[in-house]
C-alpha cells in the first residue's frame, strides 16, 4: 500500500515538476528567512552569528519510520512547542524524498526554525562493515535526490552527510568513504547551481578518535573539505560543570579548528536533566569553538530522552521539556561576535595510528562512473522510503580521485581537470604524488587514477 501511495506520488511529481518546482521557489522566497552562511568558524544569519539552539526530532525513531516534514499536521503541532522552548533548529534523520515537505517547511520558516538534515535513510547509507560496496551510484542518487528537494527552502541550514558511521577505532577505516561522500554532495550543489547549504559529518561520540575525524574531515584540497563539523556528546550529566564533563577539555583541543563546530546530540539523561550545561555552551567559555547544539531528543521513543511523549494527535510535555525551557529562557547568547575565530582554515591530515585512527592514504575514492551525470543533470526521480535499498547493488567506485576532482570545473567539464584550489594550509599536507595529479589532463588522470585505485582497494 505504502509502495503504491509514494510511486503515484512520485509519478505525479515528475510529470509536474516544472510548474510545482517555480511555484514551490516561489513560496520558499515569500517565507523571507535569511540562509545560514558559514564564515571563518562560525554560521551567520546576515551580519549576526548564528547558535544553533535546537532538538532532534524523529516521531517513530528509526524502527518505526517516517517522514516528520512530510507531516504537515504533526509538524505544525510540533511547532507550537518548538516556540515556547525558543528553538530556532530542528535535526530530522531520515525524510522520504518522494514525499511533499513545502507546507511544513513554510510553517517552520515563518516560525523562524530552521532545518539541519541527515540525507540518509536506514536503506540509503554507507555500511560501515562494507563501506567499499554501500558507496555506489544507486546510493548517491537517493540523497543527491534528497538535496535537491531541500536545497531551495532557505531555512535548510546544513546537510549531514552521515551519521555516526565510525563509532570505534577499527570503524575508522570507512572515514575515506564518509569524507567522499560529504566531497560528492557539495559538488552535486555547485555542479547544479543549487544554493550551497553546509554540508558536513554527524560523528558518534567517541572519544578515541574524535578530534582525527574532525580533523580528517578539514584537510586535504579545498573540494574534499567539509563546510562545518558536529559531534554527539552525552559527557555532561548532571549535576556537572565545565571542568568536571571535561567540556574545557574539548574546547581546548578545538581551538584553532578551522570549521564550525556544534553538538549533533545532546543531553546525558543519568540523573535528573537540570541542563545546566545549556548555560556553558552559549557562554563565552565555549562559543569561541563552538556554535551551540541539538537536544537529544524531542520525542520519546522508549529510552527516555524525550521532552514529549505523542499519541495519535495527543502530545504531553514532561519535566525535561520544562526544565529545558527554562534553562533556555535564561541563557541569552553572548553579546557581539562570541569571539569566533574569522580566518578558519584546513587542518593537517591525521597519521594512521591502530587501533584508533585507522586511516592509511589521504587519497579518496572516486565517484563511482554512473554517479557523475547527476554532478549536472540532477538528480532524476525521487525513489522514497518505498525504494529498494541500496547498500548491496548499483556499482562501487573503481579509482582514486585526484585532489581537486569535487571542484565545480572538474565535476562539470567533460575536458581537462581544473587545478586543484587548495588553500596554503590544505597544500602544505599534500604528498608530492598527489600534487603532480593536480593539473594533468583528464585522460592522464583516468590511467594513474587507474593504477593507484587498485591500491586503494587492498586497503
Ligand atoms: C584532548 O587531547 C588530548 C591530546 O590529544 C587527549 O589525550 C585528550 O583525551 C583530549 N581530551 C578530550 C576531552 O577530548
Ligand atoms: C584561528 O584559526 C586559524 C586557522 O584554523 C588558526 O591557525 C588560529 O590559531 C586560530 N586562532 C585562534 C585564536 O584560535
Amino acid at each position: 500500500m505504502k509502495g503504491t501511495v509514494a510511486s503515484m506520488a512520485t509519478a505525479i511529481t515528475l510529470g509536474a515538476s516544472t510548474v510545482l518546482g517555480a511555484a514551490t521557489n516561489l513560496q520558499a522566497r515569500d517565507s523571507k528567512i535569511t540562509p545560514i552562511k558559514v564564515k571563518g568558524n562560525a554560521f551567520f544569519k546576515g551580519d549576526d552569528r548564528f547558535y544553533i539552539r535546537g532538538v532532534d526530532y524523529q516521531p517513530g525513531g528509526s524502527s518505526d519510520l517516517a517522514d516528520p516534514i512530510a507531516d504537515a499536521k504533526g509538524c505544525k503541532r510540533d511547532i507550537e512547542n518548538f516556540k515556547e522552548l525558543g528553538l530556532n533548529t530542528i535535526r530530522v534523520y531520515s525524510v522520504d524524498n518522494s514525499a511533499d515537505h513545502d507546507e511544513c517547511m513554510n510553517a517552520l520558516a515563518e516560525a523562524g526554525i530552521y532545518l539541519v538534515l541527515d540525507v540518509n535513510t536506514p536503506d540509503y547509507s554507507l555500511n560501515r562493515k562494507d563501506p567499499e560496496i554501500s558507496y555506489n551510484d544507486v546510493y548517491l542518487q537517493y540523497i543527491f535526490s534528497t538535496m535537491e528537494k531541500f536545497a531551495k527552502y532557505d531555512n535548510t541550514l546544513a546537510f549531514f552527510s552521515g551519521n555516526e558511521v565510525i563509532n570505534d577505532g577499527p570503524s575508522s577505516k570507512a572515514a575515506p568513504y564518509v569524507k567522499a561522500v560529504t566531497r560528492d554532495m557539495r559538488s552535486f550543489l555547485r555542479g547544479n547551481k543549487l544554493r550551497e547549504v553546509p554540508v558536513g559529518y554527524s560523528a558518534a561520540d567517541v572519544d578515541t578518535n574524535r578530534l582525527e575525524m574532525a580533523e580528517y574531515m578539514n584537510c586535504g584540497s579545498d573540494d574534499e573539505r567539509s563546510d562545518f563539523f558536529a559531534f554527539n556528546d552525552y559527557s555532561w550529566c548532571d549535576p556537572s560543570s565545565f571542568e568536571k564533563s571535561g567540556w574545557d577539555q574539548k574546547v581546548k583541543n578545538f581551538t584553532g579548528y578551522g570549521l564550525p563546530l556544534f553538538l549533533s546530540e545532546y543531553g546525558c539523561n543519568t540523573n535528573t536533566r537540570k541542563w545546566e550545561e545549556v548555560e556553558a555552551l552559549y557562554s563565552e567559555k565555549m562559543t569561541p569553538v563552538y556554535s551551540g547544539g541539538l537536544v537529544y531528543e524531542y520525542s520519546e521513543g522508549g529510552n527516555d530522552y524525550g521532552l514529549v511523549k505523542i499519541s495519535g494527535d495527543d502530545v504531553k510535555t514532561n519535566k525535561d521539556y520544562d526544565a529545558l525551557k527554562t534553562a533556555f529562557k535564561k541563557t541569552d547568547n553572548p553579546s557581539g561576535n562570541g569571539k569566533y575565530n574569522s580566518t578558519g582554515g584546513a587542518s593537517g591530515c591525521p597519521v594512521q595510528s591502530k587501533p584508533n585512527w585507522d586511516v592509511s592514504s589521504d587519497s579518496l575514492p572516486a565517484i563511482p562512473s554512473p554517479a557523475k551525470k547527476y554532478l549536472t543533470q540532477g538528480a532524476g526521480k525521487a525513489v522514497g522510503f518505498s525504494g529498494d535499498g541500496s547498500q548491496n547493488s548499483g556499482t562501487r567506485s573503481t579509482s582514486t580521485a585526484t585532489q581537486g576532482s569535487g571542484d565545480v570545473a572538474a565535476a562539470t567539464s567533460g575536458g581537462s581537470a581544473a587545478s586543484s584550489t587548495s588553500s596554503e594550509g590544505a597544500a602544505a599536507g599534500l604528498k608530492p604524488m598527489q600534487f603532480g595529479f593536480a593539473p594533468a589532463a583528464v585522460g592522464l588522470v583516468s590511467i594513474m587514477s587507474a593504477v593507484f585505485g587498485a591500491s586503494f582497494i587492498l586497503l
